[in-house]
């Protein structure tokens, strides 16, 4: 690794959630649902690398070789690249813009992440792999700022947003077109946003995906309440759920929920909380989107749909977004 190169990193210090709040609402909800966010902690995390690897979860691996396969075609439909500024969202571990760097050669790239705990290894990292490529990271909650922190690697540039990996699926529809008007503030009138989107395909496949043969989905669902026994006090016997995923299709949607086996009481931030038998708890939700259904979400939100490339096998697709009054060219259905 080249040690002249280092990455910068700000932190703005984003708020922490108020766990309790988040939680007390959702067990109050019909049917009970947690925030999926949750489900991330760092056994959650290193659950959910697992599941990428499951041979039923095919989404990781396909978005990752299509982002390979296609990134030439992406750099010529996105010409002035070289003048802009990669901003990816949730970067995490910023394991897949490497294509994207090599072939788009940006001005620089800044990765936001709500978490400062892997940012600032994952950039260095990265900056050591990509050492044209100035990093930057910045640790702040996107989904509530104004504007991007001013710097100048940022300004004066146009900025091409990166979302991939289908996060936007565990919105809701109203949630994920307030999400997509924020990028479109953040990244600006003359931004562009490349992001994964998963579609609806064989209920099989799709169920089979989120409850893997090896039982990884149901540990990382599970993980959830040694969670939240940990952070707030509780006493759930993972043992009395039982882990289940079903394809609703006409919200066209992955449902992903711990079903109690048994009437049961539990304890959880200072309050009891009764089950019955067969009540459910949901953990998340996968929405997919059609190539049509994702176009008219990202049109409420001021998008429209530029060039969209898909796998072979028309699984999923990574979809450049531009403003909608924008004179770029349109995707053909
Ligand atoms: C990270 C939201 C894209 O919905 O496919 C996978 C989460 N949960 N298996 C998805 C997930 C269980 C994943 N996303």
């Amino acid at each position: 690794m080249n040690t002249l190169l280092s990455a910068e990193l700000i932190d703005l210090h984003p708020q922490p959630a108020d766990l309790r709040r988040l939680v007390v609402e959702g067990m109050h909800r019909s049917p009970r649902q947690l925030p999926a966010w949750l489900l991330y902690d760092a056994e959650g995390s290193r659950l959910f690398e697992q599941i990428c690897e499951q041979p039923e979860y095919s989404l990781t691996r396909t978005e990752t070789a299509l982002l390979e396969r296609q990134a030439g075609a992406m750099a010529a439909a996105l010409p002035d690249a070289g003048n802009a500024v990669v901003v990816e969202f949730g970067a995490g571990n910023a394991r897949k813009v490497g294509p994207l760097l090599e072939a788009l050669k940006p001005a620089a790239y800044a990765a936001l992440d709500i978490s400062a705990e892997h940012l600032g290894e994952a950039c260095q990292r990265l900056q050591g792999q990509h050492p044209r490529v100035p990093v930057l990271g910045i640790c702040c909650d996107y989904s509530a700022m104004a504007e991007l922190p001013a710097h100048p690697l940022l300004s004066g540039r146009q900025r091409i947003g990166f979302y991939p990996g289908s996060s936007i699926g565990n919105f809701t529809p109203t949630e994920a077109i307030s999400l997509l008007a924020q990028f479109r503030r953040l990244l600006g009138p003359d931004g562009a946003l490349l992001i994964g989107i998963d579609q609806p395909k064989a209920v099989n496949r799709l169920e089979a995906a989120y409850n893997d043969a090896a039982g990884v989905s149901a540990a990382f669902a599970k993980n959830l309440l040694v969670r939240l026994n940990r952070d707030l006090h509780g006493d759930f016997d993972p043992a009395r759920f039982r882990y289940e995923a079903q394809w609703q299709p006409t919200r066209s949607r992955i449902a992903m929920a711990l079903v109690s086996t048994a009437a049961q009481t539990v304890q959880l931030a200072g309050e009891r909380w009764g089950f019955s038998a067969g009540e459910a708890l949901i953990t998340e939700y996968s929405v997919k989107y059609s190539p049509a259904a994702f176009a008219a979400l990202a049109a409420a939100a001021g998008w429209r749909v530029s060039r969209r490339w898909s796998d072979p096998a028309g699984d999923l697709s990574l979809q450049l977004l531009v403003g909608r009054d924008s004179h770029e060219r349109q995707a053909t259905p």
